[in-house]
């Protein structure tokens, strides 16, 4: 009987997120058009536009609840045009979205029944999440939607127990708003969850004996009654949308990894999908005032960067509270797609390596050709690469001009004269006697 009942209940759970399995082929053609997308624009947008301190603003300066929420008033963004951000995002080279549905604020850019605080029942009454994916999609980009599952306006989220019901109040919502999403806009590509794990309950923390908060150590997850019922929301979007790629911040089975910051690049990875996500303005993701904005050199250099280390690179703008992206942005995203019109055959569809990253550069690789990305001569005209057991039957330059190129036992030794040498990156191309991909991942040689 005892196992009888233990059968039972192993079957069960198999309704939610075990039940969907793929095989490691089925796996990477799932993801195979995110990943030969390369480059996208995130989109950080809500009413936290307007004060335009940022998408934190509500919490960095503890604005009330009720007060936070009379924004939603004069949200009323006149230049909004979904196409025009379309237009910078493709000008920028960039092959898919995403933008904020709804952020930590709770502030929904879409309609959803069981909520008042959205831009449909304010003062906008308009569904913008609908206009973005109509016009993301006619102008054939991939498709993402961020969505924050914690809503700061709920106690619950920092006090889970003690306000059971309310953080149960919030896990509704978000799997209403998962629902919501998942099969009123068509086809979604991507989900980037965010702030829907376990570890950010109670704000990453817990209170100990004599009304003490503390941080919870690192490995220690939330111990409560309180459940997300992530099982519930996974079950849900594979039912809706078994295509779409997932990032791992909701305690869900991720396809890619997020890493978040510039100083967050990291390693060659080639076995886990990973993204970089980062802004193009300094200091927030939403809308700020007089932020700096990175030059077009460290923008494309952290592309290839990201590329050639095999991830994909995600470009954030936050758009003013009138819906424009400032035009200095829209000018930058242009001049990266510049240099992306003329380079991307080392970027789309290539993947990181074989020539592991080094203060040289990185190289990437696509069919039977090496993209080897020199970002730093170190003053010098050569480069020595190590021995691949491959044959370079052909050299040059991707921007046209002379690369001299020889491979010995010693190596690959490349000499591009100073006169063909660029700051921002130096593409090499290799053409080799088979495909680069049977090259396994090699360590540089110091120059
Ligand atoms: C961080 C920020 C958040 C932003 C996210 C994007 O978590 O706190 O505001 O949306 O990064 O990855």
């Amino acid at each position: 009987m005892a196992l009888a009942i233990a059968t039972l209940a192993a079957w069960l759970p198999l309704a939610s997120a075990q039940s969907f399995t793929e095989t490691a082929e089925q796996h990477q053609a799932r993801l195979a058009a995110w990943r030969e997308a390369r480059f996208g624009l995130f989109i950080h947008w809500g009413i936290y536009a307007i004060p335009g301190r940022g998408e934190w603003v509500q919490w960095n300066e503890q604005i009330p609840v009720e007060e936070y929420a009379k924004l939603a008033d004069q949200f009323k963004p006149a230049n909004f045009d979904a196409n025009a951000w379309v237009a910078a995002a493709k000008a920028a080279g960039m092959k898919y979205m995403v933008l904020t549905t709804r952020h930590h604020d709770g502030f929904a850019l879409f309609d959803d029944p069981g909520s008042d605080f959205t831009s449909v029942k304010t003062a906008a009454h308009r569904d913008f999440v609908a206009d973005y994916v109509k016009a993301a999609r006619a102008g054939g980009m991939l498709v993402g939607l961020y969505y924050s599952p914690l809503d700061w306006r709920f106690p619950g989220f920092f006090f889970p127990d003690l306000y059971l019901k309310n953080a149960e109040a919030m896990r509704d919502q978000y799997h209403r708003q998962m629902r919501e999403l998942l099969t009123n806009y068509g086809k979604v590509d991507i989900l980037f969850f965010d702030g829907g794990e376990n570890n950010w309950l109670q704000f990453g923390g817990r209170w100990v004996s004599g009304a003490r908060w503390e941080k919870r150590p690192a490995g220690q997850s939330y111990q409560g009654h309180f459940s997300w019922q992530t099982d519930k929301v996974y079950a849900m979007l594979r039912e809706f949308q078994p295509g779409v790629v997932i990032n791992g911040r909701a305690d869900m089975p991720e396809d890619f990894h997020s890493r978040e910051g510039d100083r967050a690049l990291g390693d060659f990875d080639a076995e886990h999908p990973w993204e970089l996500c980062t802004t193009l303005a300094a200091g927030a993701w939403g809308w700020k005032e007089g932020a700096a904005i990175k030059t077009l050199r460290d923008s494309v250099q952290l592309l290839v960067k990201t590329v050639g280390r095999d991830g994909n690179f995600i470009l954030n703008v936050g758009p003013r509270p009138d819906g424009q992206i400032d035009p200095p942005q829209v000018q930058r995203l242009k001049e990266i797609g510049d240099w992306l019109a003329k380079n991307g055959a080392s970027v789309y569809g290539t993947r990181g390596g074989p020539f592991l990253p080094g203060v040289y550069g990185v190289s990437t690789y696509r069919g039977q050709k090496i993209f080897v990305h020199v970002l730093d001569w170190k003053s010098a005209s050569k480069l020595l690469l190590p021995t691949i057991p491959a044959k370079v039957v052909r050299a040059s330059l991707l921007a046209g001009g002379e690369a001299m190129v020889s491979q010995t036992e010693r190596g690959i030794e490349i000499a591009v004269p100073a006169s063909n040498q660029n700051d921002t990156d130096t593409i090499v191309v290799l053409e080799l006697d088979q495909p680069a991909s049977r090259i396994k991942p090699v360590a540089p040689v110091a120059n």
